[in-house]
């Protein structure tokens, strides 16, 4: 297997001899050195997969053979301190909906928010069960694999470190990928606002964000431009934060809308998942995506990707390890970055430490 291992100070040698629980703090504990070049052997687009016996355009090995943290490596010392200069007004802007909104939760097979209420002695508790995937949600590395129409034994994992399908939902599930890696990481980034929605309606053009509208790189440039920011935006350890309507056009719905809501049909507004958006992604070494839709991505799930039938859910969780943001409410946000005339602001995401989990609220909060 031919790997380029990007970290010099790998522990992967010693992880091995401590039990297991251990392992997850070993891997958050991998501080980068600020002197390591982390990208003097980074590889490009046209460069991946680095083994042909890889899945379609996967990163496996790049951030070393048993790397659980994928694109969140692209998080240093160095990009935190870098973002945090986006902090100027001290305006904290949270960016979940509420833990019950979209209500009822657009796929039916996941059931809505449960909250229940206990009484103590003295004292007043509540109780919360909830599908990590209704809400404003953080797609953790254990929630999509490779596979081929959808068939569990074809299942790949990102770095093919999870064996079988068993050891993410069976009744002892590894902790491999699971959301506490993230969880534990510490997620402080500079975020980087796309108005897609508002650039269309700059041009007085009218979209149906719950129809399977793909925004290509060519728009999303000319997005750039109309915000003002330089052509060489992008830096390492970037979120990309895209709005494209959804949750605006969800807002506008009455109570009848919502439950006529077409969206059980799985079609939405996205990124276009195509080669073309997955190099232009690449090249910006970004830590995380994110979108005010239920995918970032539009539907269908399956669009043809360097000849095989793929999503971005697969390349980029299964493939370089990068978590995806879904349901972000980038409404007010939007609003005070257009009356500063500003893109970009620090990011702070906080995921629930839940060991094995697969998903958590992100916990979002901007600020600028
Ligand atoms: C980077 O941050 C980590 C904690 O996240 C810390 O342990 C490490 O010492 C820092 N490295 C430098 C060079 O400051
Ligand atoms: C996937 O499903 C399609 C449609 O049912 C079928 O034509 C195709 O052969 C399947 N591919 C594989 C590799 O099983
Ligand atoms: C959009 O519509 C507004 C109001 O009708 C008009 O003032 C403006 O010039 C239009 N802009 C474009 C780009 O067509
Ligand atoms: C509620 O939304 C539905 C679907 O969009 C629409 O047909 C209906 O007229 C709306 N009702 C009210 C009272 O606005
Ligand atoms: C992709 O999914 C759509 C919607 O489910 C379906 O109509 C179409 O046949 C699928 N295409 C392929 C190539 O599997």
């Amino acid at each position: 297997m031919k790997t380029i291992s990007l970290l010099s100070l790998c522990t992967a040698a010693w992880s091995h001899a401590l039990p297991h629980s251990d392992k997850a703090r070993i891997v958050r504990s991998r501080a980068f050195d600020r002197d390591v070049d982390l990208y003097a052997n980074w590889p490009s687009y046209d460069d991946l997969p680095l083994d042909a016996s890889y899945p379609t355009k996967a990163a496996w090995g790049v951030w070393g053979a048993d790397d659980e943290l994928g694109a969140l490596n692209h998080i240093t010392n160095d990009t935190i301190v870098a973002a945090s200069s986006e902090i100027q007004l001290g305006l904290a802007m949270p960016l979940n909906l509420q833990l019950d909104m979209p209500g009822p939760p657009p796929n039916p097979a996941r059931k809505p928010l449960q909250h229940l209420f206990q009484p103590g002695d003295g004292y007043t508790d509540d109780v919360v069960v909830m599908n990590t995937q209704v809400s404003t949600q953080f797609d953790g590395l254990r929630h999509f694999p490779y596979s081929t129409n959808n068939s569990v034994d074809t299942y790949q994992w990102y770095n093919d470190l999870i064996p079988s399908y068993n050891d993410v939902i069976g009744p002892s599930p590894s902790e491999t990928l699971g959301i506490q890696v993230a969880a534990q990481k510490g997620i402080a980034v500079r975020g980087v606002l796309f108005d897609w929605a508002g650039w269309m309606d700059s041009q007085n053009k009218t979209f149906d964000a719950f129809s399977p509208t793909s925004i290509t790189t060519d728009e999303l440039d000319a997005v750039a431009a109309w915000q003002g920011l330089p052509e060489d935006w992008s830096r390492a350890g970037d979120m990309l934060v895209l709005r494209t309507g959804w949750v605006r056009q969800y807002q506008t719905l009455n109570e009848t809308g919502d439950v006529l809501l077409p969206i059980g049909a799985g079609t939405w507004i996205g990124m276009e998942a195509s080669e073309q958006s997955l190099r232009w992604l690449w090249e910006k070494k970004l830590s995380l995506v994110g979108a005010d839709n239920p995918a970032f991505e539009s539907t269908p799930f399956n669009r043809t990707i360097h000849g095989e039938t793929r999503s971005l859910h697969q390349i980029f969780i299964g493939g370089w390890g990068q978590n995806i943001v879904e349901f972000l409410d980038l409404e007010a946000l939007t609003e005070k970055l257009h009356q500063l005339g500003r893109s970009t602001f620090f990011l702070t995401i906080q995921n629930l430490n839940i060991v094995s989990g697969i998903a958590s609220p992100p916990n979002a909060l901007a600020i600028i």
